[in-house]
């Protein structure tokens, strides 16, 4: 039922969700997912089939647009992000007063609000083909900020991209050319980040697509409620747990292996750890592209020859946690994060890059769910709350307190 039409008549009842764990915040008609199946489809199509046969843009295309494109629809969406791929050379000088450590997280978020500033059209969007230009531009800047962000924590040299590159080649070549040197695309890199960016480029409503869909509701522009989503996407409950799977891998490694003392810490009530990229707001079983991204961590790290110890330790604790009774009971699995971090090691992708990696790949998602927002013409969004304070308190002068 949809409750917001009650309003009038329910005279201030208010249906209290904490963490919207069964509240709808709107209709959608991009990705379906079924949380206790297991099955996830965009637009209608199988994840796992895109995974393996669709180029990452052919899925942005699809996610944001709702068909699958045509050699020519492709071909003159994939021109028109080329002809937007310049960003302006005063975006370096905000970029160059971060420190070295800045997390890259913290760098896209702000430069993708920066970028409002030399794009001052992108924020009034009336028409779908106002929409068309902004999403073009942010499509083809946005990968050009997260290849900055890690030259920056580099110390490297920009690079500009070729166009002449499919867009996830441009990628690669954008973060891993090295001054002075050919730069060769490898193609089980690139094919291993064609399908890690398609199987993270739509999730429904999660947080940092909410985020993106609560931002744009207010009329604030394409750009400024993309930076609000990678903000909410950095933490280590979302996106950030990609990252900080590998960190609690790595820490495992190093105290020994000993997987069945963190699997005690990860169920004792009284600890904070927790089995980072186990457990699913939405997913009671396993989730699809975890699945995909396991049997693709093993291709990718053989057929790279690059043999990581914290690979056997990661599928040491899924093995126990399949098998404990704590995990079956509360129906905890390993989600996408769990093995995503491992191929983006072999990928040569530095830890703290994991999240932009993530968010490379939702950003056609948020894209297409800001889009419907705004063609479906939804009301601000403003969720109400259950006052628990004092109602009425007399102010006293600050001497007299
Ligand atoms: N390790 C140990 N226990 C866990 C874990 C975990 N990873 N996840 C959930 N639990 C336990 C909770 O303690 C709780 O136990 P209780 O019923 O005894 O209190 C129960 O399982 C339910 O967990 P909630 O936190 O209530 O579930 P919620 O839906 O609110 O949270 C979340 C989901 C945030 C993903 C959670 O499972 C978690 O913190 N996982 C680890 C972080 C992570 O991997 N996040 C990435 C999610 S995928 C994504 O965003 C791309």
């Amino acid at each position: 039922i949809d409750i917001s039409k009650l309003r009038s008549s329910t005279e201030g009842l208010i249906t209290l969700d904490r963490g919207f764990k069964n509240t709808g915040s709107c209709e959608s008609a991009i990705t379906f997912l079924d949380g206790e199946k297991g099955i996830l489809r965009y637009r209608g199509y199988a994840i796992e089939n895109l995974a393996e046969n669709a180029t990452f843009l052919e899925v942005a295309y699809l996610l944001i647009f709702g068909e699958l494109p045509t050699e020519t629809e492709l071909d003159s969406f994939h021109a028109d992000i080329k002809k937007e791929s310049h960003v302006d050379e005063e975006m370096k000088k905000i970029l160059d007063g971060f420190p070295k450590s800045a997390h890259p997280m913290g760098v896209v978020s702000s430069l993708t609000s920066a970028l409002i500033a030399f794009n001052p059209s992108s924020v009034n969007v009336d028409s779908k083909e106002d929409m068309y230009q902004a999403i073009v531009k942010l499509l083809a800047k946005f990968p050009v900020i997260c290849a900055w962000a890690l030259r920056k924590s580099k110390g490297q040299p920009f690079d500009y991209g070729d166009n002449k590159l499919s867009y996830v080649d441009n990628v690669l070549k954008m973060m891993f050319k090295k001054p002075n040197e050919d730069y060769e695309v490898d193609p089980v890199v690139s094919s291993a980040l064609n399908k890690l960016l398609i199987l993270h480029a739509d999730h429904e409503q999660n947080c940092s697509t909410s985020t993106v869909r609560i931002v744009g509701s207010s009329h604030a522009g394409l750009f400024a409620s993309i930076s609000a989503g990678v903000s909410a996407l950095w933490g280590p409950l979302h996106g950030g747990a990609n990252q900080a799977v590998i960190d609690m891998l790595e820490g495992i490694k190093e105290d020994g292996g000993d997987t069945k003392k963190y699997m005690a810490k990860a169920k004792d009530k009284d600890d904070p750890f927790r089995l980072m990229g186990f457990g699913h707001r939405v997913y009671k079983n396993f989730d699809p592209r975890a699945k995909i991204i396991k049997k693709s961590a093993d291709e990718v790290l053989g057929n790279l020859g690059v043999q990581d110890p914290v690979l056997d330790i990661a599928k040491g604790l899924e093995k126990e946690a399949l098998e404990d009774d704590y995990f079956v009971k509360r129906k905890l699995y390993p989600n996408v994060d769990f093995y995503s971090g491992i191929i983006y090691r072999a990928l040569d992708i530095p830890t703290n890059m994991f999240t932009v990696m993530f968010a490379l790949g939702r950003l056609p998602g948020w894209i297409a769910q800001w889009r419907e927002m705004r063609l479906m013409k939804e009301p601000i969004g403003r969720p109400r709350q259950v006052y628990t304070g004092e109602t009425h308190r007399e102010m006293k002068p600050i001497e007299k307190r």
